[in-house]
């Protein structure tokens, strides 16, 4: 490639080894109003625009809120124009110039779930202001956990959520992922706790006549979209992995996830062979305790992820290769708006696959994939056809409704359709150019029409003049060339569902030694056909209620609940009372849901369960419930 990226505060000069000098491409889009709007954010950048912003953060474990001051340095285009930053949920608020004068600000009206609009009227020489605040408890981004929620059970815990746009209910912002900053925070937390962030680390201080407190270090001078910014504060241990890589999670967790993500240099390696320089330093990980609502979240430099992916065998860690693309895909080149997200989820699931089958061969890919296209196939059939375009229209809607398979996976489709078309080699240039061209900035589709125009089907015009582009990016539905991955294991899998189906005693076909994906496929190909007697046998044979594989105890689960058997009745509650990840709260709520005695006891689990549920989940799950 022979270029070089040298990085500034709040921006990036790519440097090309044999051209005339350095190239800036500081956030160009912000010159002028963007032709896409973000309608997820009242900011408007292009007229007062946040480069960078510091803050001092005290967590108060005992009111379960944040208290918050930021400086906000602006790059001001025009010069009548207010700060227009977005908040939700947020009390005692108030702005004040560096010369310690306050500014009149107003806060408009509550936009459903959008939060509200702050607007900052600025002096003519103001070029940064400090804005203060304080969390209140229903904020969606942040989740405060009492010991007991905890696996470890030592100490509370707490931790942010960004994605989509909830970082504006615990820090005032300009939440739009089209805007880049960088940051810098020093937070203040109990001694026994430490504070970890999505950026550098510079360690912890003392306060000065304050012994029972730290204050700790983070900045983050590579630029991110606010979504990215993310804190997590309780009873952390760290192992290392390798120089650049490092767990961190509860003690009561520690040691299996070290072992489990031992792999992670491995992949980073992988991953930087395939898309170029990997650009954020470290690459950390931090294993959350079971409430998280997600299996994974990209922080930069410090992964979250759910503890539920410590299956013991490795067997679930293409989830940190999915985050770990991010890297590229995400974090480096983020999607301009929320219609663009597949922009962000479809090249990472194409790319965890591409580092999948480096890792683990093709073998594994492939199961992984055929997997997916399931999923796929059987969501789609229960979304409505806007909901299955890439290039979706979110207009009057939340992010959250866009969520569903189809960014991911008919995302990495079309990628995959586009190797099929123009080979390997192919490929992996374009999305090395694809990064490069546009790292440390946003894109949308619009660009990525634009770019494929200019680069690919120029070089290829044979190849992709087979691509309906149009039809893959704005129609609804998958189109009829995606690809089809075979997976030569999985189809012993289906022989054995059919035998097993037809009488045949499971423990005659079933293979002892079956990884979690042909498990998967067992489970889910099962469907309808199983009695509730042969999921006893099969219980009895393979002891699947009591497997500690959260994927494959999920799908075990909604089939017994969806078949009822009654054998996994405990283990599913003890289940739902522990774990809050949405992916697998959904199908076993619906599956409950689906009798009318088991919405009764699903509503008696809800009632228990919802305050250790994370409000990404229970946003989702109080409509189920009570629909
Ligand atoms: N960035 C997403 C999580 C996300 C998406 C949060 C949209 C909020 C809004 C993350 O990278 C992700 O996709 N996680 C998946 C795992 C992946 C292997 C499919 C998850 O959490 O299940
Ligand atoms: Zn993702």
């Amino acid at each position: 490639m022979g270029k070089v990226l040298v990085l500034l505060m709040g921006g990036v000069l790519l440097v090309s080894a044999g051209c005339r000098g350095p190239k800036p491409v500081l956030t160009p889009r912000y010159s002028q109003a963007p032709e896409n709007p973000d309608l997820h954010s009242a900011s408007q950048p292009w007229l007062v625009r946040v480069v960078h912003v510091d803050m001092e953060l005290q967590l108060d474990f005992e009111s379960e809120c944040l208290v918050g001051s930021a400086v906000y340095s602006l790059q001001r285009s025009d010069p009548h124009e207010p700060l227009i930053l977005d908040v939700a949920s947020l009390d005692q608020i108030s702005v004040h110039g560096l010369d310690g004068e306050p500014r009149g600000f107003h806060l408009g009206d509550t936009q459903e779930r959008l939060g509200q609009a702050l607007t900052i009227q600025l002096e003519e020489f103001d070029q940064a202001v400090r804005v203060r605040w304080k969390t209140r408890p229903e904020g969606e981004a942040l989740q405060w956990l009492g010991p007991e929620q905890t696996a470890s059970g030592l100490g509370p815990f707490m931790y942010s959520q960004g994605q989509a746009i909830l970082t504006r209910s615990w820090l005032p912002i300009q939440d739009t992922p089209g805007n880049r900053i960088s940051w810098s925070a020093r937070v203040t937390a109990p001694r026994d706790l430490r504070v970890v962030m999505s950026g550098e680390g510079t360690g912890a201080q003392e306060i000065p006549g304050d012994p029972s407190r730290l204050v700790w270090q983070h900045e983050l001078s590579l630029t991110v979209p606010p979504y990215l910014i993310a804190l997590a504060c309780g009873r952390l241990e760290r192992r290392a992995i390798s120089p650049r890589v490092a767990v961190f999670a509860e003690p009561a967790t520690i040691e299996l996830a070290a072992t489990e993500l031992g792999g992670t240099e491995a992949m980073l390696v992988a991953a930087e062979k395939l898309f170029g320089p990997y650009l954020w330093g470290r690459y950390d990980v931090l294993v959350l305790p079971p409430a998280f609502p997600f299996g994974g979240m990209e922080n930069p430099l410090l992964t979250f992820a759910t503890p539920t992916i410590l299956a013991g065998d490795r067997s679930l860690v293409s989830l940190i290769a999915h985050e770990l693309a991010h890297s590229w895909s995400g974090n480096l080149v983020t999607n301009e708006t929320w219609e663009d997200f597949w922009l962000n989820e479809g090249f990472t699931v194409y790319c965890e696959q591409r580092i999948i089958e480096e890792i683990f061969g093709k073998g594994r890919s492939e199961m992984e994939q055929a997997l997916a296209r399931t999923d796929l196939l059987a969501e789609m059939e229960t979304l409505e056809p806007w909901q299955t375009v890439l290039a979706i229209d979110l207009d009057g809607r939340h992010p959250d409704m866009g969520f569903s398979w189809v960014p991911y996976e008919k995302g990495a489709l079309l990628l995959r359709r586009m190797e099929e078309l123009v080979g390997r080699e192919d490929i992996d240039d374009f999305l090395s150019a694809w990064f490069e061209a546009h790292a440390f900035q946003s894109a949308s589709t619009a660009d990525f029409e634009e770019f494929i125009a200019a680069g690919l089907a120029k070089l290829r015009p044979g190849a992709m003049a087979n691509l309906d582009l149009n039809l893959w990016l704005h129609q609804p539905g998958l189109p009829d060339d995606a690809p089809m991955a075979i997976s030569e294991s999985l189809l012993m899998v289906d022989a054995a569902v059919s035998r097993v189906i037809a009488g045949t005693d499971p423990a005659m076909v079933i293979d002892a030694e079956w990884n979690t994906f042909q498990w998967l496929r067992f489970i889910h190909g099962l469907g309808q056909d199983a009695s509730p007697e042969l999921l006893g046998t099969l219980d009895g044979q393979f002891g699947l209620t009591s497997s500690g594989n959260a994927e494959v105890l999920c799908a075990w689960l909604e089939l017994g609940v969806r078949r009822g058997y009654g054998g996994i009745d405990e283990r599913l509650e003890q289940f739902l009372l522990t774990v809050g990840r949405r992916k697998y709260l959904v199908p076993l709520y619906d599956a409950l849901c689906s009798s009318s005695e088991g919405r009764v006891r699903a509503q008696q689990i809800y009632l228990r369960a919802r305050p250790l549920y994370h409000a990404v989940s229970t946003q989702t799950l109080d409509t189920l419930i009570h629909d």
